[in-house]
């Protein structure tokens, strides 16, 4: 592929220095919104959200204002929430159940799947004249994943399989384990001063764990009795935990100790115990079926963040001009679990992430201040240092991705910032690229998930 210019050049390669410009620069956060938000497949919904027909669901993608709606056939559609007459919002309710949305300016009325149905004074106004059929919600193309519902607007962009790619050989450990599927609960909706960059770069930051969130961690650890993970524990070699890069998407994962042990669950109690081993029986047989030994047993999906925005698994990340970001934090639970394992699983992650969680508090302060820092012309002269385990990264033969020597690095996000200037660079998806798919799946279970 060749660059035919280079408009951005934010990182230094060599010595890991970043430009700060890209926090808080309002110019190329419009670029932002149009080269990367305009091209790329965005998390806007999950199949759970619209579960009957005609239910509707208000989302964003990047600022604009999107309704994913089902319709009668049960199809998911992802429509520009925008009257075709003037602009205005056709939908203002957050969620709801509706054959048609009738704008309340003056009142053209659209059905569910995008379609112009009745325009008042159609024959007397315009005289027959007007085509209802170029004049419908401008629809954005669907993907689904996992029961995930993405959309994007580019008609050239690549298959959403295509663009996930061998992330999803990763993310279906998380994401795809369940027969019954997943619901989200949600959302909790907060907006934080921070560009919508910092927390994509924060999913991969395993280095501020120790620092940042000491005081969470004693609690959470006293609660679950679980030891105090340190520096020098995240840096032994060689270390079970992982620090990946897959075609655009940052990942970090966990390999299960020999014992085969299952992980220590947030949110277990000893009332509610002999609920989750049940559960946790059914669910672990039924995970190996669909995803093979490996990845149902072995593979522990951590943190993570889809290019551009999506973090920590469910979690829409709207960006609200360069200094804002607002959240849509949900907890994503196995639809056939007990009540007590949903509830149970809804409260602990609440009470680590989303707009109580005791590590969200420590992470909003640095990402404020990381948005802060960068306002200023004398601060902005000094780079960001992102150069940690430079030029110390590649391929592992059993897993896909170019892999961190050590889970604690900043190679993620230097792919991260380099995927950011390949779109900012580029005139149109025939100027970025796809890594192939070398990824053996294993198991039954399908791309679009458990519902199809
Ligand atoms: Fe919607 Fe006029 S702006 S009917
Ligand atoms: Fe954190």
């Amino acid at each position: 592929m060749t660059i035919k210019h280079r408009k951005y050049d934010i990182l230094d390669m060599e010595t890991g220095e970043l430009d700060r410009r890209i926090f808080i620069d309002q110019d190329i956060y419009d670029e932002e919104m149009e080269k990367i938000f305009g091209r790329t497949w965005l998390m806007v919904a999950h199949e759970s959200l619209v579960p009957n027909p005609n239910d509707f669901f208000l989302s964003y993608m990047g600022e604009d204002s999107v309704i994913v709606t089902r319709d009668a056939d049960m199809k998911i559609h992802v429509l520009l929430n925008m009257c075709r007459h003037r602009g205005n919002r056709v939908m203002r309710a957050d969620d709801g159940n509706a054959q048609n949305f009738m704008c309340t300016y003056h009142g053209w009325t659209f059905s569910n799947d995008g379609k112009l149905g009745h325009i008042p004074g159609e024959q007397e106004a315009y005289y027959g004249d007007l085509c209802k059929e170029d004049r419908g919600l401008y629809e954005a193309r669907v993907g689904i994943y996992a029961g995930i519902v993405f959309a994007n607007w580019d008609q050239d962009a690549p298959s959403l399989e295509d663009y996930l790619g061998d992330a999803r050989w990763y993310l279906d450990s998380n994401f795809n384990r369940f027969e019954g599927g997943t619901v989200a609960l949600g959302p909790q909706k907060w907006i934080e001063p921070c560009n919508w960059k910092t927390p994509v770069d924060n999913c991969s930051d395993n280095y501020h764990v120790p620092i940042s969130h000491y005081s969470s961690s004693v609690v959470a650890n006293k609660i679950y009795n679980l030891p105090m993970a340190t520096m020098e524990m995240s840096l032994q070699t060689p270390n079970r935990n992982h620090h990946v890069y897959v075609n655009g998407h940052a990942l970090t994962f966990r390999v299960a100790p020999p014992s085969n042990e299952r992980p220590v669950r947030r949110g277990v109690t000893p009332e509610n115990k002999p609920a989750f081993d049940a559960w946790e029986d059914i669910a672990d047989a039924e995970a190996e079926v669909r995803l093979g030994a490996e990845r149902a047993k072995e593979l522990r999906l951590g943190n993570h963040s889809l290019f551009p925005n999506t973090v920590l698994g469910f979690r829409l990340a709207h960006p609200r001009g360069p200094l804002k970001t607002e959240f849509w934090h949900f907890a994503l639970v196995p639809k056939d679990a007990p009540e007590v394992v949903r509830n149970a699983m809804q409260n602990a992650t609440s009470q680590f992430n989303g707009a109580a969680g005791v590590f969200e508090q420590d992470d909003i302060d640095n990402w404020r201040q990381v948005t802060e820092a960068s306002k200023s012309p004398i601060a902005r002269k000094l780079r960001a240092d992102i150069s940690m385990g430079l030029k110390k990264s590649g391929p592992l033969e059993q897993w896909p991705g170019d892999h961190s020597d050590r889970y604690i690095s900043e190679n993620n996000q230097r792919n991260f910032y380099q995927r950011w200037m390949e779109f900012m660079n580029a005139d149109s998806w025939r100027d970025v690229h796809i890594d192939p798919q070398t990824a053996q799946y294993e198991g039954t279970a399908s791309f679009e998930g458990p519902s199809k």
